[in-house]
C-alpha cells in the first residue's frame, strides 16, 4: 500500500485529483467507481477546474458509482444519483449514460446482478475512488461483510445511519438500506485510491491501515490489494503510527 500524508485537506484533494487525472489522460474511457459523501466533493470540484482550464477532459470516462439508498422517491435530491447530476454529471459535462448508480427500484437482487454485470461488460473498474466511514466500511460494505462479495443489499449500521442524519434532518428519515458494490468487485479494480480527511477519520484510518487485516474493518482488505494509494491529510493521520517519507 502507498501512503501520502498531505498537509491539509486541500493538498490531499490535489494529489488524489492528479491521481483521476493521469488515469484519464492515459486512457480517456476510463472506467472509474466513484464515492458519494462530503470526502470527495473538492475532489470533483478540483478536477471540473481543471477541465475548464483544458488541464483535463474526463467527458469520455465511465463510471459506476459505489452505491445508492434504497426507499428514496425517484428523484429525491438528497438520493446519491442527485448528488452525481450535481457533483459529477454538470461540472464535468459528461453524458448520463456513461454514469451509473444501483438500481434500488423493482426486484433488488436483479439489479445487483445487473450491476455486476455491466461492471464487468465495461472493462472491469481501472481506478476506485474510495472514502471511508467511521466504522470502516467502503461504499456501504458495513462491518462483517465478507471480501469476495458481489454488489449486494446492505442493512446499515446505527453508526451509518446517525452519520447521514445531516442529510435527512431526523435518525427517523434515514434510509435503512442501500445497494451497494461489494468488496469483491471493489478489490477486483485495478487501482484503489482512499481518500480520508479530519480528525473523525483518524481512528479508523489507523485500524484500517495497520492492524491485521480483517472483515471488522471492511477497509483493511485494502492491504492485501496489489495497488493501492491512501491519501489522507495530517488530521486523518493523526494516530498512525509515525513513519519517514509519505
Ligand atoms: C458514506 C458512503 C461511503 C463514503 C462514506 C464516508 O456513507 N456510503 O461511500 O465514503 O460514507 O462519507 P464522508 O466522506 O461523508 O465522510
Amino acid at each position: 500500500m502507498e501512503l501520502w500524508i498531505a498537509p491539509t485537506p486541500a493538498a490531499a484533494v490535489d494529489r488524489v485529483a492528479r491521481i483521476v487525472a493521469a488515469q484519464v489522460s492515459a486512457n480517456p474511457t476510463a472506467v472509474l467507481a466513484l464515492p458519494t459523501g462530503r470526502t470527495p466533493v473538492a475532489v470533483y470540484g478540483l478536477l471540473a477546474r481543471w477541465q475548464r482550464e483544458g488541464r483535463v477532459d474526463l467527458r469520455r470516462v465511465r463510471s459506476f458509482n459505489l452505491d445508492e439508498l434504497v426507499g428514496l422517491v425517484p428523484g429525491d435530491p438528497r438520493a446519491y444519483a442527485a448528488y452525481m447530476t450535481h457533483h459529477w454529471l454538470r461540472p464535468l459535462d459528461i453524458p448520463p449514460a456513461q454514469a451509473q448508480l444501483p438500481a434500488v427500484e423493482g426486484d433488488l437482487a436483479a439489479n445487483c446482478a445487473a450491476y455486476d454485470d455491466a461492471i464487468h461488460r465495461a472493462g472491469g473498474i481501472d481506478l476506485a475512488l474510495l472514502g471511508i466511514g467511521e466504522n470502516g466500511h467502503l461504499g456501504f460494505n458495513e462491518p462483517g461483510t465478507p471480501w469476495d462479495t458481489g454488489t449486494h443489499v446492505s442493512e446499515l449500521t446505527d453508526s451509518t445511519r446517525r452519520a447521514l442524519v445531516s442529510s435527512f434532518g431526523t435518525l427517523d428519515a434515514v434510509p435503512w438500506r442501500a445497494v451497494t458494490m461489494g468488496l469483491g468487485t471493489i478489490l477486483a479494480a485495478r487501482h484503489c485510491v482512499l481518500l480520508a480527511t479530519g480528525a473523525s477519520k483518524a481512528i479508523i484510518v489507523a485500524r484500517a491501515l495497520e492492524a491485521e487485516p480483517s472483515t471488522t474493518v471492511p477497509a483493511s482488505a485494502l492491504q492485501r490489494h496489489a495497488r493501492t494509494t491512501v491519501v489522507v491529510d495530517a488530521a486523518a493521520a493523526a494516530t498512525l503510527t509515525p513513519r519517514r517519507g509519505a
